[in-house]
């Protein structure tokens, strides 16, 4: 299979520095982070947006190269990206569909509104969610408000069940949780609701600790906390058997996975990255990356391009981009990533 077959789904780091919410554990929107200070200090910019002719050039080349989706802003708030809608009509334009993670507010429109836009053109909503009550929750989604974003999720339901109805496609509505230490003795609570609302899966990814504010957070940050995480994933697979979504169906859990004492420091050498030669990130002033790993860490895979002047194809084939494909289980970074996964 040629590399071009391969690449199913691309990110697109529109707005990075747009955000309605300061999320403890964000790289760039907590207040513990002084990362937007020193963007600004650096580069003199305060805001990063993707001009709309990249991102209509990527869509282009993406058609061609035949990926399914595209991933808008995976840092900052997609839905407050000024040319938003415009992204959902080239998803229309040339049949990439959009995949979403949102922080459940629904900025400057109703859900209603939202959910005309997204529902039709998008296979995945995840929304980020960080707890099964409002004092957990808002203790991490700083500025969020939980029963908002609880009534929110249950209007796009409704939405997306009437879609399916009139139309047979079918929009999955995602609940994507940070592990963490403050929040995660709610996580069979978090399955029994996404359950109880028809939330269809339950996914989420162990903390980066990007600051030593929240280093002790980290499921992963002593063997007593892997031994409570190992008994979190245990409840939350039994309240997935004992609670049904409405249509009689469990909720799907994902990335729900027993973790063993030393992997703070090293990944199993059999665990797999789920990006290299599937997936491309690009940021908001076009640079290639090879995968959502920290900024700051990321840098040291190397330099892949900026699509200002080279082509996905080309990054997809650069010399430096093929050899960290066959040698990242050697890479300092890759060797205790928190992305990789055993192969299924
Ligand atoms: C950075 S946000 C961007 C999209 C949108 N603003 C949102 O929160 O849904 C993407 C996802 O990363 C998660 N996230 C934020 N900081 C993280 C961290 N330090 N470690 C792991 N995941 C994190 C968020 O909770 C969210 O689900
Ligand atoms: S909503 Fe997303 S981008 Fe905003 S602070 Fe939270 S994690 Fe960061
Ligand atoms: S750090 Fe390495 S292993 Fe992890 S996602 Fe990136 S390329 Fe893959």
């Amino acid at each position: 299979m040629s590399e071009q077959n391969k690449l199913w789904r691309i990110t697109l780091d529109t707005n990075p520095e747009d955000c309605n919410l300061h999320c403890i554990m964000c790289e760039e929107h907590s207040l513990y982070s002084d990362f937007k200070q020193k963007l600004f200090e650096t580069t003199g910019v305060k805001f990063r947006r993707m001009k709309f002719e990249i991102v209509e050039r990527i869509f282009d080349e993406a058609a061609k190269l035949g990926v399914k989706e595209i991933i808008p802003s995976t840092m900052g708030e997609p839905l407050l990206y000024k040319d938003i809608e415009r992204i959902f009509e080239l998803s229309q334009k040339h049949n990439i569909k959009i995949n979403l993670t949102t922080n459940g507010t629904f900025p400057k429109k109703s859900v209603e509104e939202w959910a005309k836009i997204i529902i039709p053109n998008t296979t995945d909503i995840k929304i980020s969610w960080n707890g099964a009550t409002t004092e957990t929750s808002e203790r991490i989604m700083t500025g969020s408000n939980f029963q908002m974003a609880l009534e929110n999720t249950k209007k796009l339901i409704v939405l997306r069940n009437a879609h399916f109805e009139k139309t047979g496609y079918f929009c999955r509505i995602t609940f994507q949780l940070t592990f963490m230490q403050n929040n995660m003795h709610e996580l069979a609570d978090i399955v029994k609701l996404a359950a109880e609302i028809g939330v269809d899966r339950v996914k989420g990814h162990h903390l980066w600790t990007h600051f030593a504010e929240i280093e002790n957070l980290s499921m992963k940050a002593t063997k007593e906390s892997v031994a409570k995480w190992n008994e979190y994933v245990k409840q939350a697979y039994e309240a997935q058997e004992k609670y049904c979504k409405p249509n009689g169906e469990k909720a799907l859990l994902e990335n729900i996975l027993p973790l063993s004492d030393n992997e703070k420091t090293e990944v199993p050498e059999s665990y797999e990255c789920p990006f290299l030669e599937k997936e491309l990130w690009i940021s908001a002033t076009g640079k290639v990356s090879p995968c959502c790993a920290p900024d700051n860490l990321r840098q040291s895979l190397g330099d892949f391009g900026n699509v200002e002047t080279t082509t996905i194809q080309e990054v997809l084939a650069s010399p430096i981009y093929r050899k960290l494909v066959e040698n990242y289980k050697n890479v300092e970074l890759c060797k205790t990533c928190n992305m990789r996964k055993p192969l299924c």
